[in-house]
């Protein structure tokens, strides 16, 4: 059997480890031939492939990024899963003689595993993305790094914070889930924790902020990027992204001044950005990616085509992807209320 890798979207620690524990598990147990697209969609499109073998995915678990690289390139050219593309792609497997694709992303690539599969080109889902917010697994590989980050973060910002006597916003990314600020912000014990699934006003973060002073202490209040202030819309970046929609980001610099002029206490901003996304992946992310490469290139083997490697519990199994995509997983109700009942 011969089998093509190919990571699309953003970048998610963890990568590397699910393309060594394909690889190992596919070419050294079940005798795959296996090779990888280089920048994802971009190198399918241009031909620019890397034979992967056991030398190639050497020592590269505990790297970040992605040696492959990725891209936000799409497949198609034209509307989603037309068929003039979808004769492309039937041509380019066809030259490498390709029985199927491994596709590591997160919804967006998903989808297309999804879109591919029912057009009869065989794919295997891998879960990535900081953002967790795939349907069919627990968690995707990547997200517990961005936490770790982003806790850390918090940990830095109270030292300083308090020194001051001052009210620090943090901003992380998450685009429309708030899982990153919701599992960083419980870790870090942030006072304030905003998420995009639920609006707040500024009158009532303002009170959290106080009540938070009254009794001695300095507020850490953790933004997801997708929030909106009730009433209020997205606040975004200059330019679109891959699906025309505009770039979300700059919310904790619009917080901060607005709390402090409402409270009369010094408030600072910082926006983590792609620190949250760089850098070497936790264990946990290391120990998901590989099972999950591990657990793909099995199910290869036995033909089961159509489906994403999910975690449930502490077992990873293979979902439909139609399960997986559709619908994005955002934070429920009962997990906000979880926290919101201690804020301030
Ligand atoms: O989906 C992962 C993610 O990091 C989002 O949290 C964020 O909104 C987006 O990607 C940023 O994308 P880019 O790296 O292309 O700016």
């Amino acid at each position: 059997m011969k089998l093509g890798v190919l990571c699309s979207g953003g970048d998610s620690p963890g990568m590397n480890a699910a393309i060594r524990g394909a690889v190992l598990r596919g070419v050294e147990v079940h005798g795959f031939e296996m090779i990888g697209f280089v920048d994802g969609w971009r190198g399918f499109h241009d031909d620019e492939w890397v034979p992967l073998n056991r030398a190639a995915v050497r020592g590269i678990s505990p790297l970040g990024g992605v040696f492959l690289g990725t891209s936000r390139v799409q497949p198609f050219v034209g509307k989603r899963g037309d068929e003039a593309d979808m004769q492309v792609i039937r041509d380019r497997v066809a030259q490498h003689g390709l029985d199927g694709f491994l596709l590591i992303g997160g919804n967006g690539t998903q989808t297309v595993a999804h879109l591919l599969s029912e057009a009869g080109i065989p794919a295997i889902g891998l879960p990535k993305t900081i953002d967790n917010d795939l349907g069919g697994t627990d968690y995707t590989f990547g997200f517990d790094t961005a936490v770790s980050i982003a806790a850390e973060a918090i940990d830095r910002l109270r030292t300083t914070g308090e020194s001051h006597r001052r009210c620090m916003v943090l901003e992380v990314m998450g685009r429309d889930a708030g899982w990153i600020a919701l599992h960083a912000g419980m870790a870090g014990g942030a006072q304030v924790i905003l998420v995009p699934e639920f609006q707040e006003s500024i009158e009532q973060i303002c009170e959290w902020v106080l009540s938070v002073r009254d009794r001695g202490r300095s507020s850490l209040v953790i933004v997801a990027e997708g929030f909106r202030l009730e009433g209020g819309g997205h606040v975004t970046k200059e330019g679109l992204d891959v699906m025309g929609r505009p770039r979300l980001g700059g919310i904790a610099d619009v917080l901060a001044p607005l709390i402090e002029a409402r409270t009369g206490i010094e408030t600072r901003s910082t926006v983590l950005g792609h620190l949250q996304r760089g850098g070497s992946p936790t264990a946990f992310d290391r120990v998901l990616a590989t099972r999950t490469g591990m657990a793909a290139a099995d199910a290869a083997h036995a033909g089961r085509w159509g489906t994403m490697a999910g975690l449930h519990g502490n077992r990873i199994e293979m979902v439909p992807l139609a399960d997986a995509v559709g619908r994005l997983k955002t934070v429920p109700e009962d997990r906000y209320e979880e926290v919101r009942l201690n804020f301030g």
